[in-house]
């Protein structure tokens, strides 16, 4: 007898494997914004996002995540893009800190609208800020930047360089141009220190209002008493014939003095930071003077000081073969964006002989920055000459130990101990 044969078991057969997909890598997303750990270098843990260029996702502090953008084209792109918005009132308007959230709800000027309101306010303002009046600006900047000097050399080494010279040369200048009394100083550049980069977001709140207090109760005092400033022409002119009320102006009045300080003295600062640690392109600098205006450029690309501009799409936006929808929050991550490859050659260097004026420090678009000649005509006048009369200037404490901004603000120095 032969067993039975126990019934085999059905063995399907075989069919080719599916290719198996590889496991997603699912990275966490990078935080974002976070300290730089070189004042002059993006943020080391940003690698990744370089890596994905041109777009990739990043986490905020309250854990919600929005694009950044990194990629040069892209990013000029999107710039140009009307269905971007900088009105914060918007649903999903990136937060990136914790100090701005209660100031969503706050309109501004300028920056914080769209058109057509935005070019009906940035109309208003132009032919204050063109090449040909900056020009004429220039003996003045010259002038303080001397006065400036020769008190900071009779007090004798060491010095202080950001209270010395970095912040009175934009403050001073912004002031005659606006016609804010510059003996208000203490006052208005606290604010704006708070302002940027407060304790708390009560903090940042109430700085806002004393700052709006200050300069609505200046805006009625020359209404009385009219002087030949551009606030006095814009109240002569536009307030008068209601193109604007005293709100908006006020709201003007406030970016122009916070935007007209605060940045540059962070680019004086920094640029001379940065130049005393680069002695071989200071050297080649201070024997090749005319190189001056196109350092400037270089060290705005290189710096990228307004690290991370805001946008909300209102609509859905098809760009780099992926869509941000409508509502997604965009930041543009300005030291990413001035270093990528595809638009500038070893971008980690420093060299006057590119050109680096395709950057977007000054940002691009419609509120591509308004005081940007400004700005160039106070660095170069400022860097040359304080290059050009102290030949011996140095870092008076070890570059390490010399404190700079965090990476949520205007990044700057906080102080500079300088001798020469
Ligand atoms: C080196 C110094 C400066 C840097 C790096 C800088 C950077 C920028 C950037 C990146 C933007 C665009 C922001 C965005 O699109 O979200 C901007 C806009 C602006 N900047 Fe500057 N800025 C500087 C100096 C100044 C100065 C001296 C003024 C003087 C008034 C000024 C006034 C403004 C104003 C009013 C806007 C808003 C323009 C608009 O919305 O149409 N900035 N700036």
């Amino acid at each position: 007898m032969t067993e039975p044969v126990a019934p085999q078991p059905v063995v399907p057969e075989p069919v080719a494997p599916e290719p198996v997909a590889p496991e997603p890598v699912v990275a966490e997303p990078v935080a974002f914004p976070q300290d730089r750990g070189c004042p002059y270098h993006p943020p080391a843990p940003y690698q990744p996002l370089r890596e994905a260029r041109p777009l990739s996702r990043v986490a905020l502090f309250d854990g919600g995540t929005v694009w950044v953008v990194t990629g040069h084209a892209t990013a000029r792109e999107l710039l140009a893009d009307q269905r971007l918005s900088t009105n914060r009132e918007n649903r999903g308007f990136p937060v990136p800190t914790e100090r701005f959230a209660q100031l969503r709800n706050r309109r501004t000027a300028l920056l914080g609208v769209d058109d057509p309101e935005h070019h009906t306010q940035r109309r208003m303002l132009i032919p204050s800020f063109t090449v040909k009046r900056v020009t004429a600006l220039r003996p003045q900047i010259q002038r303080t930047v001397d006065r400036l000097l020769d008190a900071m050399t009779e007090q004798g080494a060491p010095a202080e360089l950001v209270s010395a010279y970095a912040l009175p040369v934009p403050s001073m200048v912004i002031c005659a141009l606006l016609g804010v009394p510059y003996a208000d100083h203490d006052f208005f550049e606290a604010q704006s220190r708070r302002l940027l980069r407060g304790p708390s977001p009560a903090d940042t709140e109430d700085a806002r209002d004393q700052l709006n207090e200050y300069l609505g109760a200046l805006i009625d005092r020359k209404r009385e008493d009219p002087g030949e400033a551009l606030l006095d022409e814009l109240i002569q002119q536009q307030l008068h014939e209601g193109t604007v009320d005293r709100r908006e102006l006020i709201s003007l009045a406030a970016i122009l003095l916070v935007a007209g300080h605060e940045t540059t003295a962070n680019m004086i600062s920094l640029g001379t930071f940065t130049l005393l640690q680069h002695p071989e392109q200071l050297a080649e600098l201070r024997a090749q003077e005319s190189l001056m205006p196109t350092a400037v450029e270089e060290l705005l690309r290189f710096l990228s000081i307004a690290d991370g501009m805001l946008r909300v799409a209102t609509e859905d936006i098809e760009v780099a073969g992926t869509t941000i929808r409508a509502d997604e929050g965009v930041i543009f991550s300005t030291s990413l964006i001035n270093r990528d490859t595809a638009a500038y050659t070893a971008p980690d260097t420093l060299d006057w002989h590119r050109s680096a004026r395709h950057h977007v420090a000054f940002g691009f678009g419609i509120h591509q920055c308004l005081g940007q000649n400004l700005a160039r005509a106070e660095m170069e006048i400022a860097l040359r000459t304080l290059f050009v009369r102290l030949p011996g200037l140095r870092l008076a404490a070890p570059a390490e130990t010399i404190p700079f901004k965090p990476g949520d603000t205007l990044q700057g120095m906080v102080e500079l101990p300088v001798a020469w």
